[in-house]
């Protein structure tokens, strides 16, 4: 390959994904735009497209309103960002809970029309029917159990979950369903570290933790979060920059200089010669 031809980049595949159960942890953040896809590619196994995206880029109070077609513009975006991640695009609320029908159609358009390689469900123990349908005509599951955000408005907000006994039960039976219908990795988020191993152990699928400790194969953030965006975030995230800070120093001094007529200086004008 020439210099002007380098070799393409081999993207992540579900194989490669179920491979590192057990192993090197998996990398995984969440992306909704291309720069910032760009930038997280190199470092990340799976970049997901998360409905997320309707809190933190959009404002809604929840996920509850996010439509497939922003799924699938966002997602459009990010894989013109990424070239070596997996992709990953959660099925927004109502896209994929009537029918294993109504789940396949909306997958095929999300993948057909972004070009990802995998989709995300939250995975009630209903969903496995689902999921089975999904994976057995070739579309790759990522399931996401324990505190399901799209739950909100029924469970009255985002509630850890595994408090009491009959709530460990469900949190197992969901990842164990998704497990046995096919997911090829297992999003499990809000749950305590014995639960997060307990789940962990049971099935064969990567397990990727959000709010549950160390003991899952992998961890996901939500990006914005992780990079200090917002005054509150969940008390698991780490932040491992300030951005609102540096965002708020870089605008005030934009403002004053252009107050005080120093923006534009004579570096950022166009010097245009000739008739
Ligand atoms: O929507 C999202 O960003 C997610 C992650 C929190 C896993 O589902």
């Amino acid at each position: 390959m020439s210099a002007q031809n380098p070799a393409p980049v081999k993207r992540i595949g579900v194989p490669d994904i179920r491979a590192r159960k057990g192993g090197e942890p998996l990398v995984c953040l969440t992306a909704y735009d291309a720069p910032t896809a760009r930038l997280l590619d190199p470092h990340c196994d799976v970049l997901l497209v998360g409905d997320s995206l309707g809190m933190v880029v959009h404002g809604l109070a929840n996920t509850i309103p996010v439509t497939l077609d922003m799924m699938i513009l966002h997602g459009q975006a990010v894989m013109r960002g990424a070239n070596r991640a997996m992709v990953v695009i959660d099925m927004p609320f109502g896209s994929y809970e009537a029918s294993p029908g109504q789940a396949f159609d909306n997958a095929a358009r999300i993948l057909r029309e972004t070009g990802a390689q995998a989709v995300k469900v939250e995975s009630g123990v209903y969903i496995a029917d689902t999921v089975r349908f999904l994976a057995e005509r070739g579309v790759p599951v990522m399931a996401h159990v324990g505190l399901r955000p799209q739950a909100a408005l029924a469970e009255g907000g985002f509630k850890a979950k595994g408090r009491s006994d009959a709530e460990r039960t469900r949190v197992l039976d969901e990842a164990r369903a998704a497990d046995e219908a096919g997911a090829f990795a297992i999003v499990v988020e809000g749950v305590a570290e014995d639960l997060a191993s307990q789940v962990t152990q049971a099935v064969k699928a990567p397990t990727i933790g959000i709010g549950a400790s160390a003991e899952c194969d992998g961890q996901i953030l939500v990006t914005p979060d992780m990079l200090g965006l917002f005054d509150w975030t969940p008390r698991f995230v780490k932040r491992y920059a300030d951005l609102k800070a540096l965002t708020e120093d870089a605008v005030r001094a934009y403002a004053e200089d252009v107050r005080a007529r120093r923006f534009p200086g004579p570096d950022e004008v166009y010097r245009i010669t000739g008739a």
